[in-house]
């Protein structure tokens, strides 16, 4: 499959199988994440496996978006190893944190999909909420979580995923 087929063949995963997935693939998507370009490689991108019966349950109570996945990654970055422009004009104290974590993301949520795991990107929920309920130190910051798994018999996108606007509301040539 190039990488073009599977990019269109994304979709967001809204009804899971309950079967867990494999050590071996959560460790190759996890590789995925790791290995990512990030701002001056200071690699700032932190994941935390949410698996465990206690996990998901606490996962359950910050978003509603779950889906009943099998497994949820919550991507972070690390505040105190970002890098940071103090200098920029336009954002004050810009951070690269949101950037490094969503390539971290992307690239892991490819590198499921082709593997055979589904995934939706989620950002329904309150990033204090989900830092307080898993006790995150305050340097570790949520960016988003992911519910990954199978998809179960009746998976199927919405109608949101066929939606997509031309290239011409995208692309300008200055
Ligand atoms: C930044 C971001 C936040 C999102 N948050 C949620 C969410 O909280 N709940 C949810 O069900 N889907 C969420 N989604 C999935 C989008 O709704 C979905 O990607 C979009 O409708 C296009 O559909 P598709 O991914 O199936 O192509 C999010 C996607 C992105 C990129």
């Amino acid at each position: 499959m190039t990488f073009m087929e599977l990019a269109k063949n994304r979709y967001s995963e809204r009804f899971f199988d309950p079967r867990p997935v494999e050590q071996e693939k959560l460790d190759q998507i996890l590789e995925a994440g790791r290995i990512v370009p990030t701002a001056c490689n200071y690699q700032p991108q932190r994941f935390y496996v949410l698996r465990s019966p206690e996990a998901l349950a606490k996962a359950k109570t910050v978003t509603p978006f779950h889906y009943n996945a099998p497994l949820m990654l919550l991507v972070c970055y690390d505040a105190e190893t970002v890098w940071r422009n103090p200098q920029d004009r336009y954002y004050r104290n810009y951070n690269s944190g949101e950037q490094d974590a969503s390539i971290a993301a992307t690239t892991m949520m490819y590198e499921a999909e082709e593997l055979g795991v589904h995934s939706v990107w989620l950002r329904g929920f309150d990033s204090k909420t989900v830092a307080d309920t898993f006790d995150l130190p305050e340097n570790i910051i949520p960016v988003m979580i992911f519910a990954m798994g199978y998809p179960s018999d009746s998976a199927k996108p919405n109608a949101w995923h066929f939606k997509r606007m031309p290239l011409e509301n995208f692309v300008t040539e200055l």
